[in-house]
């Protein structure tokens, strides 16, 4: 079947991984079409914005966006450019699974998880103001229905995937009001649809430490916006760093893979950046596209690669001494 999938290249390693990971679906002898899309610091310079509308109306139309990661200034300048596409496209659900890799070395070796992070509101509301010189205010929204849906998107998965758990970290003993109403409506939905999936709640300091002493003990994890970003590169360091987690945003009917590390500035450029996340990324897009079996092929030769343990096949990040045109190319060497 041909498809045509929108192409965000994005900043930093983002050129670098993306045509990595083009060029490792293309090896599977999928048909695509490929429809490359300006957003992010880059997108600035020529159109003057970082997300131009033909870049929103071309995901819109296709459906199916591959995204590198782009550049967010701190502390001032443009908005985020991922907050606003996971806003204006309404991909409320992120799922990022974890998992340990045989061959990649960390401290565990039996982390398996799935995280779920609500992806359009909480403290990215964006809205924060200088009410008085030197006090600021930045508001975080919950709603009823943002919360309901992403729940209902996690204890599905789990009936769906034969997960069992649904652990959801919370701070509704200080944000009584706002974390309070998220963990309602989990409590509800999960009494309404899965009331057979095991569901429990932690005090998001708690989990924490939970996390680092036995991550193991987790199954799918259920956070708001923000404690999902967070966890989420914590969840990376547990399994090999932020080169091996990849990642989808869902929203009803548009899906944007992306992996979850950022633009790496400081190893742009240089050929040395691991495409492995947003190739696993493109691994769950293939899945979405109905194409199972080359999505295997990939999984099947990364896994190999990373089990075999080459140095001339693994990049810096896992102990290598491969660039990432090479460590693709060791991934195609595999299947082709
Ligand atoms: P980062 O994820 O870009 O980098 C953190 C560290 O991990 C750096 O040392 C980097 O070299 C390393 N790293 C990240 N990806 C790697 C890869 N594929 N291979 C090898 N090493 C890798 O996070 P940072 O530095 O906090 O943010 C940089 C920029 O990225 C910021 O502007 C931030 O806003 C943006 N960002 C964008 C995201 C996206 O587009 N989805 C997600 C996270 C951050």
């Amino acid at each position: 079947m041909a498809h045509t999938i929108c192409l965000i290249k994005g900043d930093g390693i983002g050129p670098e991984v993306t045509e990595a990971t083009q060029r490792v679906i293309e090896a599977t002898g999928a048909e695509v079409t490929w429809i490359s899309l300006p957003a992010g610091a880059g997108a600035v310079k020529k159109y003057g914005k970082t997300l131009p509308a033909h870049t929103i109306d071309h995901i819109k139309e296709y459906k199916v966006a591959l995204k590198g990661p782009v550049t967010t200034p701190i502390g001032k300048g443009f908005k985020s450019v991922n907050v606003q596409l996971r806003k204006r496209m309404n991909l409320y659900c992120a799922i990022r699974p974890v998992r340990n890799l045989e061959g990649v070395k960390t401290r565990y070796d039996d982390v398996d998880l799935v995280i779920f992070r609500e992806n359009t509101e909480g403290l990215y509301s964006g809205l924060e103001n200088e009410i008085a010189e030197g006090v600021v205010t930045s508001l975080k929204v919950v709603t009823r229905k943002a919360s309901e849906r992403i729940a209902r998107s996690a204890f599905k998965y789990c009936q769906e995937r034969g997960r069992k758990k649904v652990t959801v970290f919370h701070k509704a003993n200080i944000m009584k009001k706002s974390d309070g109403l998220f963990l309602d409506c989990v409590r509800r939905i999960h009494e309404e649809i899965a009331p057979e999936i095991e569901y429990e709640e932690l005090i998001i300091d708690n989990a924490c430490m939970q996390m680092v002493r036995d991550p193991s003990r987790f199954d799918v994890l259920l956070l708001e916006n923000f404690f999902g970003d967070i966890i989420s590169d914590l969840c990376a360091g547990l399994v090999g760093g932020l080169g091996v987690v990849p990642g989808a945003n869902y929203g009803e009917d548009v899906a944007v893979f992306e992996a979850v590390h950022g633009s790496a500035p400081d190893i742009a450029g240089q050929d040395i950046a691991n495409p492995l996340a947003l190739i696993m990324s493109g691994v769950m897009m293939l899945r979405h596209l109905g194409e199972s079996d080359r999505a295997r092929q990939i999984r099947d030769a990364y896994n190999a690669l990373l089990a075999e343990g080459k140095p001339e096949e693994l990049t810096r990040d896992l102990g290598g001494t491969a660039g990432t045109n090479a460590f693709a190319d060791a991934l195609i060497k595999r299947f082709s």
